[in-house]
C-alpha cells in the first residue's frame, strides 16, 4: 500500500462563521486534517478597525502554526480584507484568503462585467473586493449588510424579518446602474447559511458566488501543488478535526454545529495573551 502524508490545514475565523469554509474544504480536500481557530471571545471583527483585526489575526495564525498548520486559510472575510498582507508576511507557511478566490469566481461568472458584493461594514469599507474585482476588468457595487450576521447567529436563516432586511439591502445594491449586475458575491462567512433566502430575494438574473466554495477550490489546487497526490485510501479516511475557541467551548459546539452541518467534538479553550 502506498502511504502519503496527510497535510494539516489551519482555518481561522473570528468565530463560528468560518465553519462554512471548513465545511466546503471537507468536501473538496478530504485527504487533509484540520485545525480550526474561532476567536469567539473577540467577535465580531466586522465592526472593528484594521489595526485591531490585524493584531488578533496574527495571534490566531501563530497559534495555528504552533498546532501544526502547514497552510493557513483565512476564512474570515473581514480578516482577509483588512489583514491578509500582514498575516502572509508574518506566517512561515502559505496563506490563502477568501477575497481573491471570490473575485476570481465572480470574474469568471459575470457576462456583463457588473458585480454586487455584500459583506460586513469593515470588509466593505476596506474596498478589498473592489480592488480585486476591478483589477479583473469588472465594475463593482459594494454593499455593507451589518444586520445579516446577528440574524444568522439568532438562527433566523429563513425568517420574514431577515427576508425583509435582505430586500432593503438588495434594493439599494442593485440600483444606480447596477440593476443588471449578474453576479452577487457573498463576502461574509455567515451568508452561505442564508443562500436559499438570498436566492429568493436577489434578482433572478444574478448568479450567486459563495466565497467559501471558491476558497475551498483554491485550497484544493494549492495543496495538490504542495504535496504528492493522495491515493484513494487517503481520501477515504475521515479527516481529523481539532477546534480552538477563545470563548465558551460549549457555546462553540452548540452554535458551530449549525454552520458545519454536523456535530462538533473536541473543542479546546485557548486564552490568547495580548
Ligand atoms: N467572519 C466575519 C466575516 O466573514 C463575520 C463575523 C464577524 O464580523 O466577526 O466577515
Amino acid at each position: 500500500m502506498i502511504t502519503t502524508r496527510r497535510p494539516t490545514i489551519g482555518v481561522f475565523d473570528s468565530g463560528f462563521g468560518g465553519l462554512t469554509v471548513l465545511k466546503a474544504l471537507l468536501e473538496v480536500v478530504p485527504e487533509a486534517d484540520y485545525v480550526y481557530f474561532g476567536d469567539t471571545a473577540r467577535l465580531p471583527y466586522g465592526s472593528k478597525s484594521a489595526e485591531t483585526v490585524a493584531r488578533y489575526a496574527l495571534q490566531a495564525s501563530r497559534h495555528l502554526e504552533q498546532n501544526r498548520a502547514e497552510l493557513l486559510v483565512i476564512a474570515c472575510n473581514t480578516a482577509t480584507a483588512l489583514a491578509l498582507d500582514r498575516i502572509t508576511q508574518a506566517a512561515n507557511v502559505p496563506v490563502v484568503g477568501v477575497v481573491e478566490p471570490g473575485a476570481e469566481a465572480a470574474a469568471a461568472m459575470s457576462k456583463n462585467k457588473r458585480v454586487v458584493v455584500i459583506g460586513t461594514e469593515a470588509t466593505i469599507s476596506s474596498h478589498a473586493y473592489r480592488k480585486a474585482i476591478t483589477e479583473r476588468g469588472l465594475e463593482v457595487r459594494e454593499k455593507a449588510c451589518p444586520l445579516l450576521v446577528p440574524l444568522v447567529e439568532e438562527g433566523w436563516v429563513d425568517h420574514p424579518v431577515t427576508e425583509q432586511v435582505a430586500r432593503i439591502y438588495f434594493n439599494e445594491a442593485f440600483s444606480g446602474g447596477f440593476e443588471d449586475a449578474d453576479v452577487l458575491v457573498l463576502g461574509c462567512t455567515h451568508y452561505p447559511l442564508l443562500k436559499p433566502l438570498l436566492r429568493r430575494v436577489a434578482p433572478d438574473h444574478a448568479s450567486i458566488v459563495d466565497s467559501a466554495e471558491s476558497t475551498a477550490a483554491a485550497v484544493a489546487r494549492q495543496i495538490r501543488q504542495l504535496l504528492p497526490p493522495s491515493n484513494n485510501e487517503e481520501r477515504r479516511i475521515t479527516p481529523r478535526l481539532r477546534f480552538f475557541a477563545t470563548d465558551s467551548v460549549e457555546k462553540f459546539r452548540r452554535l458551530g454545529e449549525r454552520f458545519l452541518g454536523h456535530t462538533i467534538d473536541g473543542v479546546e479553550h485557548v486564552d490568547l495573551k495580548e
